[in-house]
């Protein structure tokens, strides 16, 4: 997903060409916004920790762009290219230092397994067949 700040900051474009260029091939895409209870789900597992609240009003403060990529090695060789959670630990070309402010504010999500993966897919854009 490119988050809210993302896309209100003008990002998606230089985003997308950055995932593109790095190999990753976009097998499905959408500009949507999430409903306080799809933000909720989406990030179920977070429900306990102190800055939920706060995620939860992030994720819905506007839009974003959901997206299904497909590449080899694709989890580990995405988290490599956005970087860490925290752009100021985020390294250098990273999309998080280039375009994230924040911890809270990170620009990007990437499912962190292939099990994930397809959930998160799937949450997105139920109805496809394509894992
Ligand atoms: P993401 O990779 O989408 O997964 C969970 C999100 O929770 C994370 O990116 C951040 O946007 C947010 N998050 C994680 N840790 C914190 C934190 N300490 N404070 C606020 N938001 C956080």
């Amino acid at each position: 997903m490119i988050k809210p700040d993302a896309v209100e900051n003008g990002y998606i474009g230089a985003i997308l060409e950055k995932i593109t260029a790095a190999g990753f091939k976009i097998v499905a895409m959408k500009y949507t916004q999430l409903s306080r209870r799809d933000a909720g789900e989406f990030y179920a597992i977070h429900k306990e920790r102190p800055f939920f609240g706060e995620l939860v009003d992030f994720m819905t403060r506007g839009p974003i762009v959901a997206a299904i990529l497909e590449k080899d090695n694709a989890v580990d060789d995405f988290r490599a290219l956005i970087g860490a959670t925290n752009p100021a630990d985020a390294a250098e070309g990273t999309i998080r230092k280039l375009y994230a402010a924040s911890i809270g504010e990170n620009a990007i999500h990437g499912s962190d397994s292939d099990e994930n993966a397809a959930i998160e897919g799937a949450f997105h854009f139920s109805g496809r067949e394509i894992f």
